[in-house]
This record gives C-alpha cells, sequence and structure tokens, in this order.
C-alpha cells in the first residue's frame, strides 16, 4: 500500500509508543540537518510535525509537506504545511529555502532520481539536503538477523543488499513498501543531481534502549540508521 491517510493514523500510533523515534531518530536528524535560525527548510514528508517543533523551536521558518491529508493539517498547527506527493516539487518556487530535509520518506518513494532532482531546484546554491534513513542494510530484501545457535551471537544477513529492490512490512492493518537501494547508488545518484556531500553518519541502535532487551544488546554493532547531509553546488 501507498502512503495516504490510511497509514496515517498507523503512524500516529507508531511514533507514539516507539521509544526509537525519539532516542535514535531525532537526534541523528538534528545532528544532520544542523538548522540555523533565520533560515528557511522545507519537510519533505513531514508527518505529524515532530521535526518542524524541534527545528521551529531553533529560530528557523519550517514549511512542511505530505502525502497525507491528515498529517499535513496536524503539521499546519506548527508551521505552513500543505499536500503533496513527491518527488514532485514542481509547485515550489526554485531556489527559495535554504535547506531541505526528508526523514524517514526516501524508503518510501519510488522514483529517488528525481527525488535528488527535485530537491534540487528548489533549494539555493550553497544551500543544504538532510536525509535520515533506514540504513540499506536493514532494507534489503532477505537481510535480517540470524542468531547462532551455539554462542548467541547475532550476525546479519545481508538479503540482496547489491540489488535494487523492496519489501512489504505490516503497518497496523495494512502494509508499507519499502524500497531498497544500495549505499553506493544513493550517493553517486545524489552527485550526478547536483549535492556535494557534507556528511555521513551511519548510527546503530541506542544504547539506552539496548541496554532494556537482550536481543537488541547483541545487535549493537549493526547499523540501523544511515544521515547524510549534502551541500547544493
Ligand atoms: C515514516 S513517516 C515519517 C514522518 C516524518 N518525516 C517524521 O520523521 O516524523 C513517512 C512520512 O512520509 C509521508 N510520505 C510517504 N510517501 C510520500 C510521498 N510520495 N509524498 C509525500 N509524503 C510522503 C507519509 O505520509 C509519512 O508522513
Amino acid at each position: 500500500m501507498s502512503w495516504g491517510d490510511e497509514l496515517a493514523a498507523w503512524w500516529l500510533q507508531e511514533i507514539a509508543s516507539d521509544p526509537a523515534y525519539g532516542d535514535e531518530v531525532m537526534p541523528l536528524a538534528l545532528d544532520i540537518l544542523q538548522p540555523e535560525s533565520g533560515r528557511r527548510y522545507l519537510d519533505l514528508g513531514c508527518g505529524e510535525g515532530r521535526l518542524m517543533r524541534a527545528i521551529g523551536g531553533a529560530g528557523a521558518a519550517v514549511f512542511g509537506c505530505d502525502i497525507s491529508g491528515r498529517l499535513a493539517r496536524l503539521a499546519s498547527r506548527l508551521g505552513p504545511s500543505v499536500v503533496c506527493r513527491l518527488p514532485d516539487l514542481g509547485w515550489v518556487k526554485a531556489g527559495s529555502f535554504d535547506g531541505a530535509y526528508a526523514v524517514l520518506v526516501l524508503e518510501h518513494i519510488g522514483d529517488a532520481a528525481a527525488f535528488f532532482d527535485g530537491v534540487g531546484s528548489v533549494v539555493r546554491g550553497g544551500g543544504v539536503l538532510a536525509l535520515v534513513v533506514n540504513h540499506p542494510a536493514f532494507t534489503a530484501p532477505g537481510s535480517g538477523p540470524v542468531v547462532d545457535s551455539m554462542d548467541g551471537e547475532v550476525t546479519w544477513r545481508w538479503g540482496e543488499y547489491l540489488e535494487h529492490g523492496s519489501t512489504e512490512e505490516p503497518a497496523g492493518k495494512n502494509q508499507v513498501v519499502f524500497y531498497h537501494r544500495p549505499l553506493d547508488w544513493l550517493l553517486n545518484t545524489a552527485a550526478d543531481a547536483g549535492w556535494g556531500l557534507n556528511r555521513l553518519v551511519e548510527r546503530g541502535i541506542a544504547p539506552e534502549r539496548a541496554d532494556r532487551d537482550p536481543l537488541l544488546d547483541r545487535q549493537r554493532h549493526v547499523p540501523r540508521l544511515l544521515g547524510v547531509r549534502w551541500i547544493r553546488r
């Protein structure tokens, strides 16, 4: 199923109950974006606006857009927000933002090359694109943890990492599609669209979470999230 108001209900429950968002996703997003006071940012796939609150709190102006009307309406309490269907950004004035960010969104967009091109046309030269995605090691079809029955060590099965692919994951009563692209493709495609790599961060499970769960504890070494910051050339 593609995103819309049905999945919005699931996402609102998910984000309220999952400590990973506050412990892992949010700190990484802020670290990668480094929002500056007085700048204008576009939140691509803003959801109900949790990051808009944090970034607006840093003194920046934030505009949201999301495919779900329900989520865009909730986000509009935090800043101007509209319904959009990424990667189409033809409705945004060229070069009108100092930066844009997409957090846990690109893995749901079928045409990632068009996404990098589109964002490139709305961010001014020298502006920023910050991306947080589920790590490609994690999204590869067939990937997952393998527990060694002899000593309990957890290793990682790569699955079809080097291929492009997609998986359908449960989302409440529905399913949501995750697109997988290997890391080299992601970085080369961004470079081809005029984005200069500035910072790349790979993160595993937050220590606070791993400390509470023996199975997660044994997966501390597995990358879960990827954060990338690019500068518009
Ligand atoms: C996992 S949620 C993340 C929400 C938000 N970025 C956050 O970090 O709280 C994914 C979001 O992307 C939105 N989305 C998915 N596909 C989209 C598309 N093609 N265009 C715009 N938004 C989309 C969903 O509606 C949802 O709000």
